[in-house]
Formats: structure tokens, C-alpha cells, sequence
């Protein structure tokens, strides 16, 4: 477990050699002056799944962006740092080409194309990659047998959990070495999310797939990751293995809502609210 807040900027940026993303003290300003992540460093093994934690605002989405390649559309940019896929510096890099050489980035809130069918919306996955044969689709709908079944159907009148497959297979059809999740959860009823992180580990495992997976349920991520990073304010505050931030007393305290509150000052009661919010 490293505290990251004692590091310094020099060692906070040394990633591990079989690192398949490395990202290196990166700071993500928008509009010019608003400055989002701080010297956010983390980074994601090869064949490993590593959740990204923390409360809302703290940059989340942000740092996915940054790797994706997709601040410019939203007035962003990375002013500091690297990122590192697969030992090559990306962080100019344009987004096409990132998807090329194997990141996909499932966006919060299932973007899927309404008006499309299911198989059309994995066709569409496919574009801009080497284009789908058909073992990539086959592969897409034996993860998904539901996606299987309705293939045909227009993907506007799916339900959120069915949609949320439909946009994590539409990335799959990218062929990504990293799959990036930004909180597949959001909104699903708990039997779903539970469906949904099933998929996730059982495509880790069966398939070597790399994921970085943001999520709100810290409990719920440390339950498929192997490594776990909490952000706050655009820094991480904390990393480990997800058994040891699960055992940490603080993030059990603050990011489980596992803690003795009545032991607390009265700060630490308020700061444990507030984050208690998000569980
Ligand atoms: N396009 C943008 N322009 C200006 N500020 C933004 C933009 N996108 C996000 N932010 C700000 O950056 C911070 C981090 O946002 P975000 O990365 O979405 O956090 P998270 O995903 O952890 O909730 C927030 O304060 C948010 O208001
Ligand atoms: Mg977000």
C-alpha cells in the first residue's frame, strides 16, 4: 500500500515495467484555467483490473478522458505529465489512433445509437478498428447471450442493464488490450450490477482483457479489482491491493461506511458524511 501524499513527484511517477498504461503526473486544465487533476499518477497492469475510486467531482472521468484522447472536445487538455500505453507516450496522440493501438473507452451513461439495432451497434464498434469478423461479434454475443437473442431489435427500446452490455460489447468490438469503464453501474438495480461486474471479471479472466473500471460502489469494485486507486481532488490519496484498501481502516471508515463515526470529531463526522454520500 502506498501513500501517495508522502511521495514525491519523482517517485510517484515510476510505474511498474510490465505497466500496460502508465500515467505519469499528468494536470488536465479546462478552459485554459480550470485545473482538474493535480499530478495524477497510476497505473494499470497488463492482464490486471484496477478501479479508479473516489467521490463525485474528484476527476474520475476526467483521467479517462485524458488517456482516451477526448479533452479537446471538451476544451480540456493535458498541460503536464505523460501517458504511457504500452511503453509509447500518447498523450498528444490523436484519438483514432489510440483506439487503433488497443484503448477503448466505454463513456458514463450508455451511449449506444438509439435508432440502430443490436448487431448494428457492434458493427459500429468495430469502425476504426480493423473492422469486425466475425469471431469478434461471436465473442461479443457469448458474453452477452442476451445481446445474442436481440439482435435485431432497436437498441433505444432496450432496457439500461441490456443497453449497458450493448455499450461495453460495441467496445469490445474494438479488440482493446484496455477496456476503460466509466461506472457501468450507474443507475442499474444491484442484481444487474452484480451481472454486469460478473462479465467484466469472467472477460478478465478468460481473456487476459486488461480493465480499468471507475466506480461509486467502492465495496462493489474492490469485489472484481485486483488494485484499487482512490482520487480526490485530482490527486490519488491512496492505492493498494483491493484486499488491502477492503482491510484499510480508513477507506473502511470513509469509503465503506464500515467505520465507528461516534469516535469522530465532529470534522471527521461531516468529511464522513459527505463521502458517505456516494456508497
Ligand atoms: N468540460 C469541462 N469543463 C470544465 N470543468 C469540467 C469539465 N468536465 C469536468 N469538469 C470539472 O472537473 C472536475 C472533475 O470532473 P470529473 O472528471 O467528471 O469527475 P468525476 O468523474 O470524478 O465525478 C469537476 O469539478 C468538474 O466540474
Ligand atoms: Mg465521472
Amino acid at each position: 500500500m502506498t501513500d501517495v501524499t508522502t511521495q514525491s513527484a519523482g517517485e510517484a511517477t515510476t510505474g511498474s515495467p510490465a505497466a500496460l498504461l502508465d500515467i505519469q503526473g499528468i494536470e488536465v486544465i479546462y478552459d485554459e484555467v480550470i485545473l482538474v487533476l493535480r499530478g495524477l499518477s497510476l497505473s494499470v497492469p497488463e492482464g490486471k483490473v484496477v478501479a479508479l475510486l473516489g467521490s463525485n467531482g474528484a476527476g474520475k472521468s476526467t483521467t479517462l478522458k485524458a488517456v482516451s484522447g477526448l479533452l479537446t472536445t471538451e476544451r480540456g487538455e493535458v498541460s503536464d505529465g505523460a501517458i504511457l500505453f504500452d511503453g509509447q507516450d500518447i498523450t498528444h496522440v490523436d484519438p483514432a489512433k489510440r483506439v487503433q493501438s488497443g484503448l477503448s473507452l466505454c463513456m458514463e451513461g450508455r451511449h449506444v445509437f438509439e435508432h440502430l439495432t443490436v448487431h448494428e451497434n457492434l458493427i459500429a464498434g468495430a469502425y476504426g478498428r480493423r473492422g469486425g469478423d466475425k469471431s469478434d461479434y461471436d465473442l461479443v454475443y457469448e458474453y452477452f447471450p442476451k445481446l445474442a437473442d436481440m439482435r435485431a431489435r432497436i437498441a433505444g427500446y432496450l432496457s439500461g442493464g441490456e443497453q449497458q452490455m450493448l455499450a461495453i460489447g460495441r467496445a469490445l468490438m474494438a479488440k482493446p488490450r484496455l477496456l476503460m469503464l466509466d461506472e457501468p453501474s450507474l443507475g442499474l438495480a444491484p442484481m444487474l450490477v452484480q451481472e454486469i461486474f460478473g462479465y467484466i471479471r469472467r472477460l478478465n479472466h478468460e481473456t487476459g482483457l486488461t480493465v480499468l473500471v471507475i466506480e461509486q460502489n467502492a465495496r462493489r469494485a474492490l469485489e472484481v479489482a485486483d488494485h484499487g486507486y482512490i482520487m480526490e481532488q485530482g490527486r490519488v490519496v491512496i492505492d493498494g491491493s483491493a484486499q488491502e484498501l477492503a482491510e484499510n481502516p480508513d477507506v473502511k471508515e470513509f469509503y465503506l461506511g464500515m467505520g465507528d463515526a461516534g469516535r469522530k470529531s465532529y470534522r471527521d463526522v461531516k468529511h464522513y458524511r459527505r463521502r458517505k454520500r456516494w456508497l
